[in-house]
């Protein structure tokens, strides 16, 4: 079930029991990161079948072992799915596998720790981006200046038609994309209220790029 929070209505939290489960479990401090990657994969992929629930259907004349039928396949429309790098590769292989004839972009930015403001550092995309439903996918969504940075870029560069998938928001995240990219639906595991002086989410999961990766 998807729930928009009443002051975003732009975001919307998927309360699911399996996906609350999980990310207690990936929230947990003692969670190895082979357990933590393999949970991000199956959060995004249960998350993915919220977000794609509006994909157009047409039919296609089949013919059963029994009869022929009409059945319903997916339109023709195009996807993109775009991981920010690096922690966004994680959900974005998980939206692939749902939707595999989607292209892929990636965005390569990093938090300056001091600033907090967002450095981009790769761009690749697919060149027809403005035709394709274009899935954002990053973990975390803190002081947002990531998301809105790779949003801001996906819209010059043409994208129109964007949702953004995340594993965990903050409320200060939710209220700073809402106030620059209102066309664009925010979707989340869950919200959680602060951020630290380090623009860490609290109680968060941490940083979600070094437990993906093992990094640190
Ligand atoms: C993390 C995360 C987001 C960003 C969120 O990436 O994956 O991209 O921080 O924070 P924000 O909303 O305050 O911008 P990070 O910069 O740690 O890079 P990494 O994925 O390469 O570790
Ligand atoms: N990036 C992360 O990985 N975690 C946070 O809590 C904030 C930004």
């Amino acid at each position: 079930m998807k729930t928009p929070l009443s002051q975003f209505p732009n975001f919307h939290v998927l309360v699911h029991p399996l996906i609350q489960h999980k990310l207690s479990i990936m929230r947990d401090k003692r969670t190895p990161t082979i357990l933590f990657r393999q949970l991000l994969k199956e959060i995004a992929l249960l998350m993915g079948y919220e977000v794609t629930r509006d994909l157009p259907l047409t039919s296609e004349r089949i013919e059963t072992p029994l009869e022929a039928m009409d059945a319903p396949t997916i339109a023709g429309k195009k996807v993109a799915v775009v991981a920010i790098l690096r922690a966004g590769l994680g959900m974005a292989e998980a939206m692939i596998d749902l939707i595999p004839s989607a292209r892929m972009g990636h965005v390569g930015l990093y938090r300056d720790p001091r600033t907090l403001q967002a450095v981009e550092y790769y761009f690749k995309i697919p060149a027809d981006i403005s035709d394709r439903d274009v899935l954002v996918c990053d973990p975390m969504l803190a002081t947002a200046h990531s998301a809105i940075a790779a949003v801001d870029r996906l819209k010059e560069s043409g994208a129109k038609r964007l949702k953004f998938i995340c594993i965990l928001g903050s409320e200060q995240g939710a209220r700073a994309f809402a106030e620059v990219h209102p066309d664009v639906p925010v979707f989340a595991a869950a919200i959680d209220a602060k951020l630290n002086d380090h623009g860490y989410i609290v109680p968060g999961l941490g940083d979600a790029g070094d437990r993906l990766f093992g990094t640190k």
